[in-house]
């Protein structure tokens, strides 16, 4: 590891495929004096899924763009299947991002673009050909059941219709990794539960690998003990007493990572911080 350079011929996702998704090496970084996230150590393995759970301002937020490279840490390395995104130029870093999809906080579409254009615009950016860019488009819609709404502007869309569209742009350029930013803040119970369900499909239909920030615990247990059907296109439970083992959790408390671990694991905690969080 440590490989900052990408070679136009091989998918960044596919150049070291003994890498993890993800790893952080001892990332430590702060905002004017003030420390956010203290030595922060885990592996993402591939097509795993990480639960990050924390107070509001704890670094939620922040973990995720220094994992996209939008942010550069203040000390420690940070990997992206296997290239090192703490120590590459920024556009060096393009390529590598179209293995990875945002959902960012808020969904932040462009208000004056067309969904199609919306979640057509990286690609768009990238210059990539005008039909692909529309079978790209239309496979992202589909995959979030809003095909019927290209021509639409986000002001005609709902609150979780927009978000749906958010996710479509996240999947658009088919990444092998996808970082979701509270995909269900602010939407009501009902559409939680369907960007939920769109969250497990990426992951156990598409088999990306995940990092999902949520404030919501039963939008977290919901994806540590179901399972995406493609039989039904729906959530089904898993059998009694189990959880999906490729799904874990991460939890920040205070700048520290101080859980990273299974379901049960969790669940099972005698730490005071986190019998208290999840009660
Ligand atoms: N670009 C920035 N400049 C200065 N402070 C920032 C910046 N981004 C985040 N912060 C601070 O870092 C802390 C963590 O923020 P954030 O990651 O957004 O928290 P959350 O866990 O709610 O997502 C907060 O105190 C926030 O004010
Ligand atoms: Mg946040």
């Amino acid at each position: 590891m440590g490989i900052t350079e990408i070679t136009p011929d091989v998918s960044p996702a596919q150049a070291h495929p003994e890498a993890p998704a993800i790893r952080f090496e001892h990332v430590s970084i702060g905002f004017d004096g003030k420390p956010v996230l203290e030595d922060i150590s885990f592996d993402l393995p591939r097509g795993d899924t990480r639960i990050l759970l924390g107070p509001a301002g704890v670094g939620k937020s922040v973990l995720l763009k220094v994992a996209n490279g939008l942010i550069k840490p203040d000390s420690g390395r940070v990997f992206v299947f296997g290239f090192e995104v703490s120590a590459m130029r920024e556009q060096d870093l393009y390529p590598l991002r179209d293995s990875i999809g945002t959902v960012f906080q808020e969904g932040a579409l462009f208000d004056s673009l067309t969904v199609r254009d919306n979640v057509g615009f990286r690609l768009t950016e990238e210059n990539v050909p005008g039909d692909e860019i529309d079978r790209r488009v239309t496979e992202a819609l589909r995959f979030v059941e809003l095909e019927h709404t290209l021509d639409k502007f986000p002001a005609e869309l709902s609150g979780g219709m927009r978000r749906r569209v958010a996710i479509a742009r996240a999947v658009v350029s088919r990444p092998e990794l996808v970082l979701y930013d509270s995909p269900t803040g602010g939407l009501d119970p009902v559409t939680s539960a369907t960007i939920i369900g769109l969250v497990m499909k990426q992951r156990d239909v598409y088999k990306t690998s995940s990092i999902v920030v949520t404030h919501r615990l039963q939008d977290a247990f919901m994806l540590a003990s179901h399972h995406f059907d493609q039989a039904t296109n729906q959530m089904e439970p898993l059998p009694p007493n189990q959880t999906d083992p490729k799904t874990g959790f991460l939890v920040l408390h205070q700048g520290k990572l101080v859980f990273d671990g299974s379901t049960p694991d969790l669940v099972r905690s005698d730490d005071p911080f986190l019998k208290e969080y999840l009660s």
